[in-house]
């Protein structure tokens, strides 16, 4: 019920006025109410609020969801922490990030859980999720650990790609898909293969042969193994960066029970270019391959065999990834320019505001179960991400917020641009520059996912 202020009143906390608002039902323009942190009208004209955000020209997204980053706290802040990692996401205006498990310590107990949220409260800029990894040691305990709070499901390495987080065995990846019942997340490419080729990368030494080695066989073939256990176990999985045409053929017959991820990195970047001009800057896990599979990903994209675009942000220093392959790590960042590189790609026609929107806010919200996220509706949190379509910026360096300090894509003329970034009402991002303080809070998820812990 509303007291003081809300539809009684028709005074706001914010207003966000004037700008086209973009909802999966169509777009137009209209005046967003937030009493809060929540939306309370998205019919507010001739509302009065007490800060007012003009968005005349500008268009009102969803706030954009990025399901899959590396924040590397705790144990390598030397490559990014938590503050400077979700800064970089609402400057690119991100507004709730998932992070990843093979931080060091590995997250895989409700200790090592329960230390990231505490680190990362009054220090996260945006609202933050995190995984536990599946693994040998935790695989009977997963059932309780995925419905703690905070956390935003498993993720498995089935091929070990940055650190010590690994689980390739059939044995303890069936045991990881019975004990529990969230979506999966689940990094596919076969280890054993892997090893086995590894030499190709050795011998050459040259980045240009990272897909020869992490070749369209490692990828397919560890998709194939964890969807075939997903239908015996009927456990549903989220296949994280599918790279492959191959994949994507495969994934169109399990639409069912597998969701599929994909990378602005491998939308935007190609083999052998990338790898020419940025040498192990463009080396990755898995890798960004020939035009064919750059191909086959936008078209499944376009034609909604897409679930979600994660950025995978990876951070390693210029000074790691300056070490002669293949010693050199695989990652890129991405958190901060997963929106204006798409931002672009619909500027050049290559997919529609809508299908970016749905791929970046409904998107995560349906796969992973978010609780009142995901869409512009009234009661759900009042996360926002204002873009101007119109705007010609060049991504920098020096706009990049992570501690790596560097992104693939220097020097990259976009056209698109986020211009503000609101979190549960708060204004937090506007003009390139952060503002308040970091509002962060643990993601929630729907209840009906939650399972009481033991
Ligand atoms: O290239 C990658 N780097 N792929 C991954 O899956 C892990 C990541 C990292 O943590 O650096």
């Amino acid at each position: 019920m509303l007291t003081s202020k809300g539809a009684a009143s028709r005074h706001a906390d914010l207003l966000v006025r004037g700008g086209t608002v973009v909802r999966l039902e169509g777009s137009g323009q209209a005046d967003i109410a937030c009493v809060d942190g929540r939306i309370v009208s998205i019919d507010a004209r001739g509302w009065s609020a007490d800060q007012v955000v003009d968005a005349h020209g500008l268009h009102v997204l969803p706030g954009v969801i990025d399901s899959q980053v590396h924040f590397r706290e705790p144990g390598l802040e030397h490559k990014e922490n938590l503050e400077a990692g979700t800064r970089g996401a609402v400057l690119g205006g991100v507004t709730a990030v998932f992070e990843m498990p093979n931080t060091s310590p590995l997250t895989l107990r409700r200790d090592d859980l329960e230390r990231k949220i505490a680190a990362a409260s009054r220090r996260a800029w945006c609202d933050i999720a995190f995984y536990i990894g599946g693994s040998s040691v935790n695989a009977g305990e997963l059932r309780y650990l995925e419905a703690l709070p905070g956390c935003a499901g498993i993720k498995v390495f089935m091929g070990s790609s940055f650190g010590d987080l690994l689980a390739d065995d059939d044995v303890v990846l069936r045991r990881i898909l019975e004990h529990g019942r969230r979506r999966v997340a689940v990094h596919a490419e076969d280890e054993a293969r892997l090893r086995e080729r590894r030499s190709i990368a050795e011998a050459s030494g040259d980045v240009r042969d990272h897909p020869r080695w992490r070749d369209v066989d490692s990828a397919l073939n560890a998709t194939r193994r964890i969807v075939g256990m997903a239908r015996e176990t009927g456990r549903p999985l989220h296949i994280l960066h599918v790279s492959t045409a191959e994949e994507i053929a495969l994934l169109a017959s399990h639409r069912s029970r597998v969701t599929v991820e994909v990378l602005p990195h491998h939308l935007t970047l190609c083999a052998p270019e990338c790898y020419e001009r940025l040498g192990t800057l463009a080396q990755m896990n898995p890798p960004v391959r020939e035009a064919r599979h750059r191909e086959a990903l936008w078209r499944a994209l376009r034609e909604g065999r897409v679930d979600t675009l994660g950025s995978d942000h990876a951070p390693h220093t210029l000074e790691e990834k300056g070490r002669p392959y293949p010693q050199s790590p695989s990652g890129m960042p991405g958190v901060q320019t997963l929106l204006p590189v798409m931002l672009d790609h619909v500027s050049e026609g290559r997919l529609s505001l809508q299908r970016l929107v749905e791929l970046t806010s409904a998107g995560p919200a349906r796969v992973f179960g978010i609780a009142e996220k995901g869409s512009i509706t009234v009661g759900y949190d009042a996360d926002l991400t204002l873009v101007d379509l119109k705007a010609r910026r060049e991504i920098t360096n020096r706009w990049i917020a992570s501690v790596c300090g560097w992104t693939p894509y220097d020097g990259m003329r976009v056209t698109g641009w986020p211009v503000a970034t609101i979190i549960r009402g708060c204004l937090v991002m506007r003009d390139d520059a952060v503002q308040g303080y970091p509002v962060g809070q643990p993601v929630r998820f729907d209840r009906a996912m939650a399972i009481t812990p033991a």
